[in-house]
């Protein structure tokens, strides 16, 4: 369970999509979290809040007859981190000024400094992009608040732009990464650094209703990008198909096959600072592909003859350019050690995170994955099994070690 025994306090504000909010609360109990939650008044127009204190002890007022005195400041002091999903932009605002006017705002304001506070901001795309609220978004984020972009989609107005509220998976993630983390450190924030993530497997076409392919659902590259964006980094995703949901606030390129994703990673690898090549890339396709569908033959067997695919990664390496980061992944199923060396060397990464379907945790489909991360500098990490979110960040932590070796702590505050 990813929140065992975590106190987390979750603040419901006044954003339609609050109705979603008991299903962020039961996920996160079913997760083995012990929380505790503050409606402010315009969310209960949204939510009716005997579904949400069907999960846990959930406040109102400023001055609940049930928590007598300073019960903020006790809530405050007992959360390992605060969420506020849906935060409206009322909410943002209020934050950014510090006004404790409702429950939500009364804990808020009295999280002591060393708590992370996590926000997943839902309105109409008029309302995100208004100056008031990007002026808001930008001072919370200096301060190290955690923010989850929203999702592009169908809004509660009618139009169709960015403002919804991300899929939980993409929330608690970002929960998961402010708990392991704390606080944003500013210093180590990757503002202005793009990252490039190849994700997913690739299909290739043996005819228009068959492909060859792999297991891959593209969950380690997704959890990778939506650590990197949280750092602040500008991130491009290509991924091959998944039946993942798009991640809010980085730049998507949907590919099918190894040509179509070679072809998307070279057209944008030169600008990249950091390469992550996370795609379980098709090793062979086949030589050509049916414009019609293959019918039997009437012989018991079938000959496919195949072409290998490009490598993206070693082509990428040979067209690197100084200062710029590589890493490769490797699934192997024996002989883990020696072949993700050969890899590190031959395919000229800085790093290779090595998973192996023989460790206990890991795998395509699963949440969790256990990784050792390996270094062209010689070293070898070999991590405990932990959400793929948290392996994102100990292999971003890795290439903050490369990308400044005294990375260590600092930066203010919240
Ligand atoms: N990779 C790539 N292009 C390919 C194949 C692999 O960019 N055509 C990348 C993967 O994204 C991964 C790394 O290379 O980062 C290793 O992939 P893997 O499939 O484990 O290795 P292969 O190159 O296929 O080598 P082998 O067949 O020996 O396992």
């Amino acid at each position: 369970m990813r929140f065992a025994g975590r106190r987390i306090v979750v603040g419901v504000t006044g954003s339609i999509a609050a109705y979603k909010a008991p299903l962020l609360v039961r996920e996160l109990v079913r997760e083995g979290a012990d929380v505790r939650v503050v409606v402010s008044p315009t969310a209960t127009h949204f939510v009716a809040p005997g579904a949400l204190r069907t999960f846990a002890p959930t406040v109102l007022e400023l001055f609940p007859a049930e928590f007598p005195g300073t019960w903020h400041i006790e809530w405050a002091r007992w959360a390992e981190a605060m969420l506020i999903a849906p935060c409206s932009a009322a909410t943002l605002g209020k934050l950014a000024a510090g006004i404790p006017d409702t429950a939500p705002m009364l804990v808020a304001c009295a999280l002591p400094a060393t708590t992370p506070l996590v926000l997943a901001p839902a309105m109409d795309s008029e309302m995100w992009e208004h100056p008031a609220t990007v002026g808001a978004v930008a001072q919370l984020r200096r301060r190290g608040v955690w923010i989850v972009p929203p999702a592009y989609g169908e809004l509660a107005s009618g139009s169709v732009g960015v403002g919804r509220l991300p899929e939980l998976e993409s929330i608690l993630g970002t929960l998961e990464a402010a708990l392991l983390l704390g606080v944003q450190q500013p210093l180590h924030r990757w503002d202005g650094l793009r990252v490039l993530v190849t994700a997913g497997p690739t299909r290739e076409r043996l005819d228009p209703v068959r492909f060859l392919s792999n297991f891959s659902s593209g969950r380690m590259g997704y959890a990778l990008a939506e650590a990197a964006r949280d750092r602040g980094a500008e991130v491009v995703l290509v991924s091959g198909p998944t039946a993942l949901p798009q991640p809010p606030g980085v730049e998507f390129v949907r590919v099918e096959s190894a040509r179509e994703m070679a072809a998307a990673v070279l057209e944008r690898a030169d600008t990249a600072d950091v390469l992550c090549m996370v795609a379980a890339v098709v090793d062979f396709a086949p030589r050509s592909s049916s414009p019609t569908k293959l019918h039997k033959s009437g012989q018991g067997t079938m000959l496919l003859e195949l072409e290998t695919t490009p490598d993206i990664l070693a082509t990428v390496a040979q067209r690197r350019r100084p200062g710029q980061l590589l890493v490769g992944f490797a699934l192997e199923t024996d002989s883990e050690w020696g072949s993700a060396q050969r890899k590190l060397h031959e395919k000229g990464c800085d790093l290779v995170v090595l998973n192996s379907l023989r460790w206990g945790a890991a795998g395509f489909e699963s949440r969790f994955n256990t990784i050792a991360v390996l270094s062209r500098q010689g070293y070898v990490r070999m991590f405990p099994p932990r959400s793929k979110r948290v392996c994102a960040e100990w292999i971003l932590q890795c290439v903050q070690e490369l990308r400044s070796p005294d990375a260590g702590s600092g930066g203010q505050a919240r």
